[in-house]
């Protein structure tokens, strides 16, 4: 069996080497500009690892742990779209460096590239593959939707939040370990269980990504802080802020949510430090936890000796203590 920095290395070099030289410059440059920043390559590692709970042939699904990564690529460069986000991984987006258009067709070109990819997986499980990759690509939409609009409400509940992010983010991470299952030869249980620890990994990778959205450190978050104030997100936190606010707190965040022209720094300041006041990082943190163990039972039910399991639950502690 690997340990995730043997498999981090390993997809880490395949990608690397990959080359997008067909002609038109202008639409692959892009590619590999946003590969060749790297990011934390967690759902190929997880594919991997679900695999490797099986199998040791791991460079056998270097295609489709390829085609996961390009996607999850593909979904960052429209998501800073969408986002108005000006960073990510340290660097100026797509649309920063090069124009929204740029960003459009470039990501059109790697959702392409993912489904290539995606393909060659073994062609015993290509058709069950390329169902749940598709499945699951359609369901990212979804959940993006649902994250559009909801910025445009302010009644939006907790229950409603956790659907959104089950959408834009967990089933990426579920579908990951599920198709390595799969490939490993895994019983459909299995594949269910490994599926069901990525859903609430993901709910908690989630929350925590809106954490240091708000409490994270610029030059190691490698995003701007505050982005998800100044678009009204509804994350978790502001749901909850809007719940516990006293009255006068309700009015300046309300006031805060509904103004139509306002100084960025100066609204990011006011709204964290409502959250200060109202104690919201305490929260956002429990409900991490609450996440986490939920995927530790999922974890356990996988029935494969419970050492084979212990990196991914290193995975899934890392990722929850993580900074970046
Ligand atoms: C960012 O994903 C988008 C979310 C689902 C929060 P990651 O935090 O995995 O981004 P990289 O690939 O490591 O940069
Ligand atoms: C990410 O949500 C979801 C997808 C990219 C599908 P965010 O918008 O919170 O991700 P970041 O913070 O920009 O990475
Ligand atoms: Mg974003
Ligand atoms: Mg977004
Ligand atoms: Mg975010």
């Amino acid at each position: 069996m690997f340990t995730v920095p043997e498999l981090l290395e390993k997809i880490n070099i395949h990608i690397t080497n990959l080359k997008f030289d067909r002609t038109s410059q202008g639409l692959y440059d892009p590619v590999t500009y946003v590969l060749s920043m790297g990011g934390k390559r967690i759902r190929p590692v997880l594919m991997l690892m679900a695999y490797n709970l099986y199998k040791e042939d791991v460079t056998h699904i270097f295609g489709p742990a390829t085609g996961i990564e390009v996607y999850h690529n593909y979904t960052l460069l429209h998501d800073d779209l969408m986002d108005r986000a000006d960073r990510r991984r340290g660097k100026e987006t797509v649309h920063k460096v090069w124009n929204d258009n740029t960003a459009i067709l470039s990501g059109d070109a790697m959702l392409v590239l993912a489904y290539q990819f995606m393909a060659q997986c073994p062609v015993e499980h290509l058709k069950d593959v390329m169902d749940l990759f598709s499945l699951t690509a359609l369901e990212i939409c979804e959940g993006q939707q649902l994250d559009m609009d909801f910025e445009q409400r302010k009644d939006v509940t907790e229950e409603e939040y956790l659907e959104m992010i089950r959408l834009k983010t967990s089933v990426l991470l579920a579908v990951s370990l599920k198709i390595g299952a799969l490939l490993g030869g895994a019983s459909s249980e299995d594949a269910e269980r490994l599926y069901d620890f990525g859903m609430n990994m993901g709910v908690a990778f989630q929350l925590k990504d809106d954490l240091l959205d708000v409490y994270g450190d610029a030059a190691v978050f490698g995003k701007n802080i505050g982005g998800d104030i100044l678009c009204n997100k509804k994350t978790y936190m502001l749901i909850k802020a809007f719940e516990h606010a006293n009255d006068e707190q309700l009015h300046q965040l309300t006031t805060w949510i509904d103004a139509e022209s306002f100084d960025p720094a100066e609204k990011i300041a006011a709204v964290t430090q409502l959250y200060n006041q109202i104690g919201i990082k305490e929260l956002c943190d429990n409900k991490i936890t609450e996440y986490s163990e939920r995927a530790m039972e999922s974890l356990i039910a996988v029935k494969v000796a419970a050492e084979k399991k212990n990196e991914l639950e290193k995975l899934m502690k890392d990722l929850m203590h993580r900074e970046v």
